[in-house]
Protein backbone atom coordinates (compact mmCIF):
# COMPACT_ATOMS: atom_id res chain seq x y z
CA UNK A 1 0.00 0.00 0.00
CA UNK A 2 2.54 2.27 0.96
CA UNK A 3 4.15 4.23 -2.28
CA UNK A 4 7.64 4.52 -2.78
CA UNK A 5 9.39 8.31 -3.59
CA UNK A 6 9.55 9.10 -7.02
CA UNK A 7 6.13 7.89 -7.60
CA UNK A 8 2.97 9.97 -8.56
CA UNK A 9 1.01 11.26 -5.78
CA UNK A 10 -2.83 10.31 -6.59
CA UNK A 11 -5.18 12.89 -5.12
CA UNK A 12 -8.77 12.75 -5.79
CA UNK A 13 -10.64 16.32 -5.73
CA UNK A 14 -14.29 16.44 -5.40
CA UNK A 15 -16.60 19.12 -6.13
CA UNK A 16 -19.67 20.08 -7.72
CA UNK A 17 -17.92 23.44 -9.43
CA UNK A 18 -16.35 22.45 -12.87
CA UNK A 19 -14.64 25.37 -12.60
CA UNK A 20 -12.67 23.95 -9.79
CA UNK A 21 -12.61 20.88 -11.07
CA UNK A 22 -10.48 22.00 -14.06
CA UNK A 23 -8.08 24.54 -12.37
CA UNK A 24 -7.20 22.64 -9.23
CA UNK A 25 -5.74 19.90 -11.08
CA UNK A 26 -3.32 22.19 -13.48
CA UNK A 27 -2.23 23.88 -9.56
CA UNK A 28 -1.70 20.38 -8.05
CA UNK A 29 0.00 19.11 -11.32
CA UNK A 30 2.60 21.63 -10.80
CA UNK A 31 3.73 19.51 -7.75
CA UNK A 32 3.50 16.32 -9.76
CA UNK A 33 0.84 15.49 -8.59
CA UNK A 34 -1.65 13.20 -9.96
CA UNK A 35 -5.55 14.03 -9.87
CA UNK A 36 -9.05 12.15 -10.42
CA UNK A 37 -12.02 14.56 -9.78
CA UNK A 38 -15.62 13.66 -8.96
CA UNK A 39 -18.43 16.12 -9.59
CA UNK A 40 -20.41 14.33 -6.20
CA UNK A 41 -20.27 12.17 -3.22
CA UNK A 42 -21.64 9.47 -5.13
CA UNK A 43 -19.20 9.53 -7.91
CA UNK A 44 -16.34 10.06 -5.33
CA UNK A 45 -17.54 7.15 -3.59
CA UNK A 46 -17.27 4.85 -6.59
CA UNK A 47 -14.07 6.54 -7.20
CA UNK A 48 -12.26 5.89 -4.54
CA UNK A 49 -10.68 2.46 -3.08
CA UNK A 50 -8.44 1.80 -0.08
CA UNK A 51 -4.98 2.78 -0.87
CA UNK A 52 -5.47 4.37 -4.14
CA UNK A 53 -4.91 8.00 -2.90
CA UNK A 54 -2.61 9.83 -1.19
CA UNK A 55 -5.11 12.17 -0.32
CA UNK A 56 -8.89 12.99 -0.98
CA UNK A 57 -9.86 16.94 -1.18
CA UNK A 58 -13.61 17.17 -0.53
CA UNK A 59 -16.32 20.34 -0.66
CA UNK A 60 -18.54 19.96 1.84
CA UNK A 61 -21.70 22.01 0.46
CA UNK A 62 -22.81 19.64 -2.68
CA UNK A 63 -25.73 18.09 -3.96
CA UNK A 64 -26.68 14.42 -3.05
CA UNK A 65 -24.83 13.18 -0.42
CA UNK A 66 -23.81 15.65 1.86
CA UNK A 67 -19.88 16.59 1.90
CA UNK A 68 -19.68 15.24 6.06
CA UNK A 69 -21.85 12.27 5.32
CA UNK A 70 -18.85 11.35 2.17
CA UNK A 71 -16.03 12.24 4.85
CA UNK A 72 -17.43 9.90 7.19
CA UNK A 73 -17.91 6.92 4.63
CA UNK A 74 -14.55 7.79 3.31
CA UNK A 75 -12.44 7.10 6.99
CA UNK A 76 -14.84 4.23 7.13
CA UNK A 77 -13.32 2.72 4.29
CA UNK A 78 -10.10 3.45 4.51
CA UNK A 79 -9.48 5.70 8.14
CA UNK A 80 -5.71 6.10 6.89
CA UNK A 81 -6.02 8.40 3.73
CA UNK A 82 -5.93 11.80 4.85
CA UNK A 83 -9.08 13.67 3.62
CA UNK A 84 -8.71 17.75 3.55
CA UNK A 85 -12.37 19.62 3.54
CA UNK A 86 -12.96 22.71 1.87
CA UNK A 87 -15.31 24.76 3.25
CA UNK A 88 -17.13 28.53 1.58
CA UNK A 89 -19.71 28.85 4.93
CA UNK A 90 -16.46 28.46 6.67
CA UNK A 91 -18.37 28.02 10.25
CA UNK A 92 -16.04 26.64 12.29
CA UNK A 93 -18.62 24.37 13.31
CA UNK A 94 -18.54 22.28 9.83
CA UNK A 95 -14.57 22.42 9.76
CA UNK A 96 -14.75 21.20 13.97
CA UNK A 97 -17.37 18.57 12.85
CA UNK A 98 -14.94 17.37 9.87
CA UNK A 99 -11.65 17.53 12.15
CA UNK A 100 -14.19 14.88 14.64
CA UNK A 101 -14.98 13.22 11.57
CA UNK A 102 -11.38 12.25 11.10
CA UNK A 103 -10.48 14.73 8.67
CA UNK A 104 -7.17 15.90 8.37
CA UNK A 105 -7.78 19.64 7.95
CA UNK A 106 -9.68 22.04 6.11
CA UNK A 107 -9.10 24.87 3.29
CA UNK A 108 -10.99 28.05 3.49
CA UNK A 109 -12.81 29.24 0.15
CA UNK A 110 -12.27 31.03 -1.49
CA UNK A 111 -8.07 29.89 -1.42
CA UNK A 112 -5.13 30.82 -3.87
CA UNK A 113 -3.23 28.16 -5.03
CA UNK A 114 -0.32 28.35 -2.49
CA UNK A 115 -2.94 27.32 -0.34
CA UNK A 116 -3.73 24.73 -1.92
CA UNK A 117 -0.21 23.15 -2.50
CA UNK A 118 0.63 23.83 0.85
CA UNK A 119 -2.22 21.59 2.26
CA UNK A 120 -1.65 19.08 -0.03
CA UNK A 121 2.15 18.91 0.51
CA UNK A 122 1.52 18.61 4.21
CA UNK A 123 -1.29 16.16 4.04
CA UNK A 124 1.02 14.07 2.17
CA UNK A 125 3.90 14.27 4.14
CA UNK A 126 2.11 13.56 7.07
CA UNK A 127 0.72 10.71 5.73
CA UNK A 128 4.13 9.34 4.87
CA UNK A 129 5.42 10.08 8.20
CA UNK A 130 2.77 7.92 9.55
CA UNK A 131 3.57 4.79 7.31
CA UNK A 132 7.22 5.42 8.35
CA UNK A 133 6.23 4.99 11.54
CA UNK A 134 4.22 1.91 10.96
CA UNK A 135 7.48 0.42 10.25
CA UNK A 136 8.77 0.96 13.48
CA UNK A 137 6.08 -0.41 15.34
CA UNK A 138 3.00 1.16 14.78
CA UNK A 139 2.51 5.50 15.00
CA UNK A 140 2.22 7.21 18.08
CA UNK A 141 -2.16 7.38 18.77
CA UNK A 142 -3.52 9.06 21.94
CA UNK A 143 -6.50 6.98 22.35
CA UNK A 144 -9.91 8.22 23.84
CA UNK A 145 -13.52 9.70 22.75
CA UNK A 146 -14.14 11.57 25.38
CA UNK A 147 -15.12 15.67 24.43
CA UNK A 148 -12.07 16.21 26.59
CA UNK A 149 -9.62 13.90 24.17
CA UNK A 150 -11.53 15.22 21.38
CA UNK A 151 -10.53 18.67 22.06
CA UNK A 152 -6.89 17.85 23.01
CA UNK A 153 -6.51 15.91 19.87
CA UNK A 154 -8.15 19.30 17.82
CA UNK A 155 -5.95 21.50 19.74
CA UNK A 156 -3.14 18.99 18.89
CA UNK A 157 -3.39 19.21 15.31
CA UNK A 158 -4.13 23.09 14.58
CA UNK A 159 -0.87 24.10 16.92
CA UNK A 160 1.35 21.25 15.90
CA UNK A 161 2.22 22.92 12.40
CA UNK A 162 3.38 26.11 14.53
CA UNK A 163 6.08 26.60 16.52
CA UNK A 164 4.31 27.86 19.54
CA UNK A 165 5.58 26.78 22.59
CA UNK A 166 3.09 24.47 24.54
CA UNK A 167 2.76 23.16 28.42
CA UNK A 168 1.28 20.44 28.61
CA UNK A 169 0.12 20.12 32.17
CA UNK A 170 -1.60 16.58 33.69
CA UNK A 171 -0.83 13.59 36.48
CA UNK A 172 1.28 11.37 36.29
CA UNK A 173 0.44 8.55 33.78
CA UNK A 174 -2.12 10.71 31.96
CA UNK A 175 -0.72 10.78 28.55
CA UNK A 176 2.02 13.95 28.61
CA UNK A 177 4.86 12.41 26.98
CA UNK A 178 2.34 10.81 24.27
CA UNK A 179 0.65 14.78 23.62
CA UNK A 180 4.33 15.78 22.92
CA UNK A 181 5.65 13.17 20.72
CA UNK A 182 2.34 13.86 18.88
CA UNK A 183 3.35 17.48 18.59
CA UNK A 184 6.56 16.83 16.97
CA UNK A 185 5.30 13.90 14.85
CA UNK A 186 1.88 16.50 13.84
CA UNK A 187 4.91 18.86 13.20
CA UNK A 188 6.90 20.42 9.89
CA UNK A 189 10.23 19.61 12.55
CA UNK A 190 9.27 15.85 12.65
CA UNK A 191 12.26 14.79 10.35
CA UNK A 192 13.98 16.71 12.97
CA UNK A 193 15.25 15.23 16.67
CA UNK A 194 12.66 14.78 19.38
CA UNK A 195 14.94 15.13 22.71
CA UNK A 196 13.13 15.26 25.89
CA UNK A 197 14.65 15.33 29.05
CA UNK A 198 13.34 15.55 32.38
CA UNK A 199 14.28 18.15 34.93
CA UNK A 200 13.38 16.22 37.47
CA UNK A 201 16.25 14.11 37.11
CA UNK A 202 19.40 16.16 37.97
CA UNK A 203 20.98 18.20 40.49
CA UNK A 204 21.12 22.27 39.30
CA UNK A 205 24.64 22.35 38.03
CA UNK A 206 24.15 18.79 35.85
CA UNK A 207 20.74 19.78 34.70
CA UNK A 208 22.53 23.06 33.51
CA UNK A 209 24.98 20.76 31.83
CA UNK A 210 22.72 18.92 30.42
CA UNK A 211 20.47 21.03 28.80
CA UNK A 212 23.19 24.01 27.54
CA UNK A 213 26.41 21.89 27.24
CA UNK A 214 29.64 22.47 29.14
CA UNK A 215 33.44 23.95 28.78
CA UNK A 216 36.05 21.97 30.05
CA UNK A 217 36.55 22.02 33.78
CA UNK A 218 34.11 24.37 34.44
CA UNK A 219 32.62 22.40 37.29
CA UNK A 220 34.47 19.33 39.51
CA UNK A 221 33.75 16.54 36.86
CA UNK A 222 33.51 18.59 34.12
CA UNK A 223 36.77 16.71 32.26
CA UNK A 224 35.80 17.24 28.55
CA UNK A 225 33.62 19.73 27.16
CA UNK A 226 30.58 18.42 26.16
CA UNK A 227 27.42 19.62 23.82
CA UNK A 228 23.96 20.07 25.64
CA UNK A 229 20.89 18.74 24.30
CA UNK A 230 19.49 22.10 23.53
CA UNK A 231 22.18 22.12 20.83
CA UNK A 232 21.50 18.98 19.51
CA UNK A 233 17.64 19.78 19.52
CA UNK A 234 18.31 21.98 16.80
CA UNK A 235 15.94 21.49 14.27
CA UNK A 236 13.61 19.55 16.15
CA UNK A 237 11.03 19.42 19.30
CA UNK A 238 12.51 20.22 22.74
CA UNK A 239 10.80 18.34 25.04
CA UNK A 240 11.42 19.37 28.60
CA UNK A 241 9.49 17.18 31.40
CA UNK A 242 8.68 18.40 34.85
CA UNK A 243 9.98 21.75 33.99
CA UNK A 244 8.20 22.84 37.48
CA UNK A 245 11.30 21.34 38.94
CA UNK A 246 14.26 23.51 37.68
CA UNK A 247 15.63 26.36 40.26
CA UNK A 248 14.90 29.65 39.55
CA UNK A 249 18.65 30.42 38.17
CA UNK A 250 18.43 27.23 35.81
CA UNK A 251 15.36 29.34 35.00
CA UNK A 252 16.66 32.87 33.87
CA UNK A 253 18.99 30.67 31.30
CA UNK A 254 15.58 29.07 30.11
CA UNK A 255 13.99 31.81 29.51
CA UNK A 256 17.08 33.88 27.36
CA UNK A 257 17.40 30.55 25.70
CA UNK A 258 13.81 30.86 24.58
CA UNK A 259 14.01 34.41 23.77
CA UNK A 260 17.15 35.04 21.83
CA UNK A 261 17.35 31.42 20.58
CA UNK A 262 20.97 31.20 21.71
CA UNK A 263 22.49 29.83 24.69
CA UNK A 264 25.77 30.13 26.41
CA UNK A 265 27.57 26.59 27.43
CA UNK A 266 27.92 26.22 31.33
CA UNK A 267 31.50 27.96 31.49
CA UNK A 268 31.81 29.24 28.35
CA UNK A 269 31.58 32.22 26.52
CA UNK A 270 30.27 32.44 23.09
CA UNK A 271 26.92 31.90 22.36
CA UNK A 272 25.76 28.76 20.03
CA UNK A 273 22.28 29.05 18.29
CA UNK A 274 19.45 26.71 18.65
CA UNK A 275 16.26 26.34 16.59
CA UNK A 276 14.36 23.40 18.48
CA UNK A 277 10.58 24.19 19.47
CA UNK A 278 10.00 24.35 22.94
CA UNK A 279 7.37 21.79 24.42
CA UNK A 280 7.15 21.11 28.23
CA UNK A 281 5.57 19.50 30.60
CA UNK A 282 4.70 19.13 34.08
CA UNK A 283 2.29 17.61 36.96
CA UNK A 284 2.87 20.42 39.40
CA UNK A 285 0.56 23.38 39.32
CA UNK A 286 2.76 26.31 37.79
CA UNK A 287 0.35 28.96 38.53
CA UNK A 288 0.52 28.16 41.86
CA UNK A 289 4.08 27.68 41.99
CA UNK A 290 4.57 31.31 39.96
CA UNK A 291 2.47 32.88 42.64
CA UNK A 292 4.59 31.21 45.56
CA UNK A 293 7.65 32.59 44.03
CA UNK A 294 9.38 29.22 42.51
CA UNK A 295 8.64 29.81 38.78
CA UNK A 296 9.54 32.86 37.43
CA UNK A 297 6.10 35.03 35.84
CA UNK A 298 8.26 35.82 33.14
CA UNK A 299 9.04 32.02 32.21
CA UNK A 300 5.69 31.07 32.40
CA UNK A 301 4.46 33.53 30.19
CA UNK A 302 6.34 32.52 27.55
CA UNK A 303 6.15 28.71 27.66
CA UNK A 304 2.80 29.01 28.15
CA UNK A 305 1.18 30.02 24.77
CA UNK A 306 -0.58 27.18 24.08
CA UNK A 307 -1.66 25.17 27.12
CA UNK A 308 -2.80 21.66 26.91
CA UNK A 309 -4.04 20.46 30.37
CA UNK A 310 -4.91 16.15 30.03
CA UNK A 311 -7.72 15.44 32.89
CA UNK A 312 -6.98 12.96 35.05
CA UNK A 313 -8.59 9.48 33.79
CA UNK A 314 -11.41 9.43 36.72
CA UNK A 315 -12.61 12.59 35.27
CA UNK A 316 -13.60 11.15 31.32
CA UNK A 317 -14.21 7.28 32.06
CA UNK A 318 -15.89 7.17 28.55
CA UNK A 319 -12.31 6.79 27.60
CA UNK A 320 -11.98 3.59 29.41
CA UNK A 321 -14.01 0.97 27.55
CA UNK A 322 -11.44 2.24 24.65
CA UNK A 323 -8.28 2.57 26.10
CA UNK A 324 -8.93 -0.89 28.27
CA UNK A 325 -9.36 -2.35 24.67
CA UNK A 326 -7.15 -1.12 22.89
CA UNK A 327 -4.31 -2.23 25.71
CA UNK A 328 -5.94 -5.62 25.92
CA UNK A 329 -5.57 -6.19 21.84
CA UNK A 330 -2.00 -4.79 21.96
CA UNK A 331 -0.79 -7.07 24.78
CA UNK A 332 -2.76 -10.35 23.39
CA UNK A 333 -1.09 -9.98 20.02
CA UNK A 334 2.02 -9.45 21.96
CA UNK A 335 1.51 -12.72 24.84
CA UNK A 336 0.09 -14.47 21.57
CA UNK A 337 -3.30 -14.73 23.22
CA UNK A 338 -6.78 -15.12 21.45
CA UNK A 339 -8.76 -12.88 24.11
CA UNK A 340 -12.27 -11.53 23.30
CA UNK A 341 -12.53 -8.98 25.51
CA UNK A 342 -13.71 -8.12 29.54
CA UNK A 343 -16.67 -9.64 31.00
CA UNK A 344 -18.76 -7.67 32.27
CA UNK A 345 -18.09 -7.74 36.15
CA UNK A 346 -14.22 -6.85 34.86
CA UNK A 347 -15.18 -3.95 33.03
CA UNK A 348 -17.80 -2.35 35.52
CA UNK A 349 -15.11 -2.85 37.97
CA UNK A 350 -12.28 -0.87 35.51
CA UNK A 351 -15.42 1.53 35.00
CA UNK A 352 -15.64 1.95 38.92
CA UNK A 353 -11.95 1.83 39.84
CA UNK A 354 -10.15 5.94 40.70
CA UNK A 355 -7.11 5.04 39.04
CA UNK A 356 -4.49 7.43 40.96
CA UNK A 357 -1.88 6.35 37.88
CA UNK A 358 -4.16 7.38 35.26
CA UNK A 359 -3.27 5.50 31.95
CA UNK A 360 -0.23 3.93 32.59
CA UNK A 361 -1.97 2.25 35.55
CA UNK A 362 -4.78 1.05 33.54
CA UNK A 363 -2.18 0.08 31.10
CA UNK A 364 -0.38 -2.31 33.96
CA UNK A 365 -3.36 -3.94 35.09
CA UNK A 366 -4.45 -5.08 31.40
CA UNK A 367 -1.19 -6.00 30.54
CA UNK A 368 -1.41 -8.13 34.11
CA UNK A 369 -4.95 -9.53 33.20
CA UNK A 370 -3.65 -10.48 29.17
CA UNK A 371 -0.66 -12.50 30.90
CA UNK A 372 -2.85 -14.30 33.48
CA UNK A 373 -5.94 -15.18 31.46
CA UNK A 374 -6.03 -18.61 30.34
CA UNK A 375 -9.50 -18.33 29.21
CA UNK A 376 -11.76 -16.22 26.31
CA UNK A 377 -12.27 -13.37 28.22
CA UNK A 378 -10.78 -11.55 30.98
CA UNK A 379 -12.49 -11.72 34.17
CA UNK A 380 -12.75 -9.55 36.98
CA UNK A 381 -10.62 -11.96 38.86
CA UNK A 382 -7.58 -11.32 36.71
CA UNK A 383 -7.43 -7.43 37.46
CA UNK A 384 -8.60 -7.13 41.38
CA UNK A 385 -6.16 -8.65 43.29
CA UNK A 386 -3.40 -6.10 42.27
CA UNK A 387 -5.20 -3.08 43.05
CA UNK A 388 -3.66 -3.20 46.33
CA UNK A 389 -0.67 -3.39 45.80
CA UNK A 390 -0.54 -0.87 42.53
CA UNK A 391 -1.78 1.45 44.29
CA UNK A 392 0.67 1.35 47.14
CA UNK A 393 3.82 0.86 44.62
CA UNK A 394 2.68 3.86 42.43
CA UNK A 395 2.12 5.76 45.64
CA UNK A 396 5.64 5.29 46.88
CA UNK A 397 7.50 4.91 43.18
CA UNK A 398 5.51 6.41 40.21
CA UNK A 399 8.05 5.01 37.63
CA UNK A 400 7.78 1.25 38.17
CA UNK A 401 11.30 -0.02 38.47
CA UNK A 402 12.98 2.75 38.98
CA UNK A 403 15.10 1.08 41.41
CA UNK A 404 13.22 1.97 45.03
CA UNK A 405 14.07 1.80 48.14
CA UNK A 406 12.35 -0.28 49.56
CA UNK A 407 10.83 0.16 53.13
CA UNK A 408 10.77 -2.69 55.66
CA UNK A 409 6.90 -1.61 57.66
CA UNK A 410 7.47 0.16 60.66
CA UNK A 411 6.51 -2.29 63.91
CA UNK A 412 3.70 -0.25 65.34
CA UNK A 413 3.43 -0.13 69.24
CA UNK A 414 0.10 -1.78 69.13
CA UNK A 415 2.11 -4.65 66.89
CA UNK A 416 1.37 -6.15 63.84
CA UNK A 417 0.50 -9.54 62.04
CA UNK A 418 4.09 -10.71 61.61
CA UNK A 419 2.49 -14.01 59.15
CA UNK A 420 0.42 -11.19 57.02
CA UNK A 421 2.97 -9.06 56.65
CA UNK A 422 5.49 -11.40 55.47
CA UNK A 423 2.90 -12.86 53.19
CA UNK A 424 2.63 -9.89 51.39
CA UNK A 425 6.35 -9.25 51.28
CA UNK A 426 6.33 -12.64 49.63
CA UNK A 427 3.34 -12.00 47.68
CA UNK A 428 4.86 -8.69 46.04
CA UNK A 429 8.02 -10.96 45.03
CA UNK A 430 6.56 -14.04 43.74
CA UNK A 431 4.70 -11.29 41.50
CA UNK A 432 7.66 -9.11 40.81
CA UNK A 433 9.77 -12.19 39.49
CA UNK A 434 6.59 -13.48 37.63
CA UNK A 435 6.21 -10.13 35.52
CA UNK A 436 9.97 -10.37 34.86
CA UNK A 437 10.53 -13.32 33.23
CA UNK A 438 6.65 -13.07 31.68
CA UNK A 439 4.91 -15.38 34.03
CA UNK A 440 7.11 -18.18 32.78
CA UNK A 441 7.21 -20.13 35.89
CA UNK A 442 10.36 -21.82 35.75
CA UNK A 443 12.16 -18.64 34.79
CA UNK A 444 10.38 -17.00 38.14
CA UNK A 445 11.41 -19.95 40.41
CA UNK A 446 14.97 -19.34 39.14
CA UNK A 447 15.03 -15.83 40.29
CA UNK A 448 13.58 -16.25 43.50
CA UNK A 449 16.32 -19.11 43.97
CA UNK A 450 12.99 -21.75 44.96
CA UNK A 451 12.04 -24.91 43.05
CA UNK A 452 9.46 -25.25 40.41
CA UNK A 453 6.99 -26.71 42.53
CA UNK A 454 7.44 -24.55 45.40
CA UNK A 455 6.64 -21.43 42.95
CA UNK A 456 3.19 -23.26 41.91
CA UNK A 457 2.47 -23.73 45.21
CA UNK A 458 3.05 -19.80 46.22
CA UNK A 459 1.30 -18.68 43.29
CA UNK A 460 -1.79 -20.86 44.21
CA UNK A 461 -1.32 -20.09 47.84
CA UNK A 462 -1.24 -16.08 46.96
CA UNK A 463 -4.19 -15.98 44.58
CA UNK A 464 -1.53 -15.09 41.67
CA UNK A 465 -3.29 -17.25 39.51
CA UNK A 466 -6.35 -18.20 38.05
N1 LIG B 1 -4.66 8.30 25.47
C1 LIG B 1 -3.73 7.34 25.43
N2 LIG B 1 -3.73 6.41 24.47
C2 LIG B 1 -2.81 5.41 24.45
N3 LIG B 1 -1.84 5.27 25.37
C3 LIG B 1 -1.78 6.18 26.36
C4 LIG B 1 -2.71 7.26 26.44
N4 LIG B 1 -2.39 8.02 27.52
C5 LIG B 1 -1.32 7.44 28.08
N5 LIG B 1 -0.94 6.34 27.39
C6 LIG B 1 0.17 5.44 27.74
O1 LIG B 1 0.32 5.48 29.14
C7 LIG B 1 1.69 5.51 29.52
C8 LIG B 1 1.99 6.78 30.29
O2 LIG B 1 1.95 7.90 29.41
P1 LIG B 1 3.03 9.08 29.47
O3 LIG B 1 4.39 8.54 29.78
O4 LIG B 1 2.87 9.92 28.28
O5 LIG B 1 2.48 9.84 30.77
P2 LIG B 1 3.02 11.13 31.51
O6 LIG B 1 1.85 12.03 31.68
O7 LIG B 1 4.21 11.67 30.80
O8 LIG B 1 3.40 10.53 32.93
P3 LIG B 1 4.51 11.06 34.01
O9 LIG B 1 4.00 12.36 34.56
O10 LIG B 1 4.50 9.97 35.02
O11 LIG B 1 5.79 11.20 33.27
C9 LIG B 1 2.48 5.40 28.22
O12 LIG B 1 2.80 4.06 27.99
C10 LIG B 1 1.51 5.91 27.17
O13 LIG B 1 1.79 5.34 25.93
MG1 LIG C 1 6.14 11.82 31.41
Amino acid sequence: MSRHSGQATKILFVDDDPGLRTVVPIALAKDGHEVDTAGNGMEALSKFDAGKYDLVIQDVRMPGIDGLELLARLKEADPETPVVIMTAFSTWDVAVAAMRLGGFDYLKKPFDNDDLRNMARRAIEFRTAAEDKEGDGGAVRFIGSSPAVKEILDLVRRVAPTDSTVVIEGESGTGKELVAGLLHAQSPRRSGPFIAVNCGGFSETLLESELFGHIRGSFTGAVADKRGLMELANGGTFFLDEVGETSLSTQVRLLRALETRTFVPVGGEKPLKTDARFVTATNRDLREMMEAGSFRHDLYYRLNVIPIRIPPLRERRDDIPLLAGHFLATYSQRFHKDLKGFDSRAMEALMRHSWPGNVRELQNVVQRAVSLAEVDSVGVEHIAPFWKMEAESLASAPEAGSGAVRAIPELPDAGFDLEKTLQDIESELVREALEKTGFNLTKAAELLGISFRSIRYKVKKLGLEY
